[in-house]
């Protein structure tokens, strides 16, 4: 066994999400989050809960790559995000994130199954179709 294959065996995964020092200041002056760091490990559910307008919504958009923060650092499996233009951040989202929207922004013209796959018609794959059904 080569020593490359050694470090690869023992090397952690990195987490899901990471957050560090997160702040996002909407124009108007609310800081919605303020230095808030969190880090989530692959394979575990995390609820986050607080009243109407306490930023729930801002830092699921943070963390998914779908808004920036003003400050801090947002990293998806490793990958530090907050430096990527909008259309790697879009290939990252496509590539690792699920989001399911409180208004669910499904698309009303498309089937279920369309719905579904359109990620990976914009990715030019094929979905595994046992994987769909
Ligand atoms: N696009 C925006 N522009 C200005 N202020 C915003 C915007 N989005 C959210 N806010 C403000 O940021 C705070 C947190 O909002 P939000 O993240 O939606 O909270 P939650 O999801 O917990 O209800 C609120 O004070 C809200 O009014
Ligand atoms: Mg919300």
């Amino acid at each position: 066994m080569s020593g490359a294959l050694t470090a690869t065996a023992t090397a952690r995964r990195a987490p899901a999400i990471a957050l560090a020092h997160v702040a996002r200041a909407y124009p108007g002056g609310v800081r919605a989050l303020d230095d808030v760091s969190l880090t989530v490990e692959h394979g575990t559910f995390l609820a986050v809960m607080g009243p109407s307008g306490s930023g729930k919504s801002t830092l699921m958009h943070c963390a998914a790559g779908l808004d920036s923060p003003t400050a801090g650092s947002v990293r998806i499996d490793g990958r530090e995000i907050s430096g990527l233009n909008e259309t790697r951040r879009t290939e990252l989202r496509r590539e690792r994130v699920g989001f399911v929207f409180q208004a669910y922004n499904l698309i009303p013209s498309l089937s279920v199954e369309d719905n579904i796959t359109l990620p990976l018609r914009l990715a030019g794959r094929r979905p595994d179709r046992e994987w769909l059904r």
